[in-house]
């Protein structure tokens, strides 16, 4: 598959830009320009149509798809750790606390050696571009350069990245081998990273990003978190960090601060439009009435969450208080890079907390009511919600947005999905890609036009 720069496309297209809505169309044509973005949509029944497919065909700029491969907004992953790679599908029979001791700070540390970063990093950023991410913001290590060197990765592969070199200053918690040298180094460190990605050759059009990332509350002093809430006032940059995930993390701050995560944080200077906060499982509706009225965003881990959360996060409660909310793999802490898969763990975990768990108890008391959400919605909150929680041009097909998008093949080889189509509407046909698609049905991946990965058809 080719660049789409300054081509018109014909592609049949399903994308949710709306929350519980998808629009599907049949043989969309795209005008896309030079720097990627779209500059039009136009469909069949407009007057215009055939008139401007017979245009790019004479000055030989058309690309058609077939009808029955779709177009999809490529996936914004709101939370990844990218050096824990290699451990993905492991080390998860421990709770949080102990799991980051044992297996998850010995691994970080190893990204003091910049070769073993690179290997790990080129094969993480590869894998998630084949499996359909376009967007992936991480949190990468304590060490500036191998966290430097996942940046150059993610430019020279084209995925759009928004990195933050890790915050863990405090003694307490941090492990004397993997630890900031001090609180100076550690605000340092991360305010040089964001003038080393900001002065990237290439990044022109800042398809890589820096981000503040103090680990979590636990992992930090006051001094370091205040400081990061400072820098972030001054390079009005991202901010990311794990919010109220389990009883332990979420009592730890209790006791230390005297307040919730979200309130704590606060008062850091750590909320705002561009904060997103991982997991936020024990948030409170102070805590969400806080994080509306900042516009931060929350990234959504259902698949983590079933292993170091000790609760499900009331999804539906957050997104009728109108939070920004996305989805996130939270590699390694879920043991999948396919955000088909968290999409299908969102819709799973909504279900399991409407109808409960305790059959010793009667199916009115077992669950809490309206915690459901359904597949439009869990599709939305993959692409576009995680886009405008970021507040980023992707994740719907839109003139004026960059084309981020990926090529479903339900008919791929090895793919697990059946159509029919005389029983399939195409509403049934999206559905079955949300609920079964592997990364064995995306044939080719594109971030502003640029094809950053191509499969086998
Ligand atoms: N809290 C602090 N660090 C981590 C991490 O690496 N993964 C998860 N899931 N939670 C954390
Ligand atoms: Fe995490």
């Amino acid at each position: 598959m080719t660049d789409i720069h300054n081509k018109t496309m014909i592609a049949s297209i399903m994308h949710a830009p709306v929350r519980g809505e998808v629009d599907i169309c049949l043989d969309a044509l795209m005008i896309i320009n030079g720097e990627g973005q779209i500059e039009e949509i136009v469909r069949p029944n407009d007057p215009s149509y055939e008139k401007k497919k017979s245009e790019a065909k004479q000055d030989n700029s058309l690309v058609q798809l077939p009808s029955n491969q779709f177009l999809l907004p490529g996936f914004v992953d709101l939370h990844i750790h990218a050096p824990q790679w290699p451990q993905l599908g492991k080390a998860l029979d421990v709770p949080l606390e102990v799991w980051l001791m044992e297996h998850t700070f010995p691994l970080e540390a190893r990204y003091s050696d910049e070769k073993f970063a690179e290997r790990m990093y080129a094969d993480l950023v590869g894998s998630l571009l084949a499996n359909g991410t376009t967007t992936a913001l991480y949190f990468a290590t304590i060490h500036k350069k191998a966290t430097q060197l996942l940046a150059d990765i993610c430019l020279e592969k084209g995925q759009r990245a928004l990195i933050g070199k890790v915050v863990m200053d405090n003694p307490d918690q941090c492990p004397d081998y993997y630890r900031d040298k001090s609180t100076e180094t550690a605000l340092e460190e991360t305010e040089s990273f964001i003038n080393y990605v900001h002065s990237m050759k290439n990044n022109t059009a800042d398809l890589v990003k820096p981000v503040i990332t103090p680990r979590f509350i636990p992992s930090c002093t006051d001094e370091a978190l205040s400081g990061l809430g400072k820098l972030a006032q001054t390079h009005h940059c991202h901010v990311q960090t794990h919010c109220s995930e389990s009883d332990w993390e979420h009592n730890y701050v209790l006791d230390r601060t005297g307040k919730t995560d979200t309130n704590a944080l606060a008062d850091f200077g750590l909320i705002g439009r561009h904060t997103i906060l991982a997991h936020s499982n024990f948030i409170s509706d102070q805590d969400m009435d806080v994080i509306a009225d900042k516009g931060a965003g929350i990234a959504h881990c259902p698949l983590s969450n079933i292993y170091f959360s000790t609760a499900i996060f009331p999804l539906k409660r957050a997104l009728e208080k109108s939070l920004r909310v996305g989805l996130g793999t939270d590699i390694s802490g879920g043991p999948s890079a396919s955000i088909f898969e968290t999409c299908r763990f969102s819709i799973h975990m909504s279900r399991t907390l409407e109808e409960g768990t305790d059959a010793s108890l009667p199916a009115d008391e077992r669950g809490i009511e309206n915690s459901r959400i359904n597949f439009r919605e869990a599709f939305h909150l993959a692409t576009a919600g995680g886009a405008d929680a970021l507040d980023l041009p992707v994740g719907r097909f839109e003139a004026g947005y960059q084309f981020d998008a990926i090529l479903v093949a339900p008919d791929a080889p090895a793919s697990p999905i059946f159509i029919d189509d005389e029983l399939d509407t195409l509403d049934d046909q999206l559905q079955k890609i949300i609920y079964s698609a592997t990364r064995a049905n995306i044939l080719s991946t594109w971030v502003s036009g640029r094809n950053v990965f191509t499969g086998k058809s």
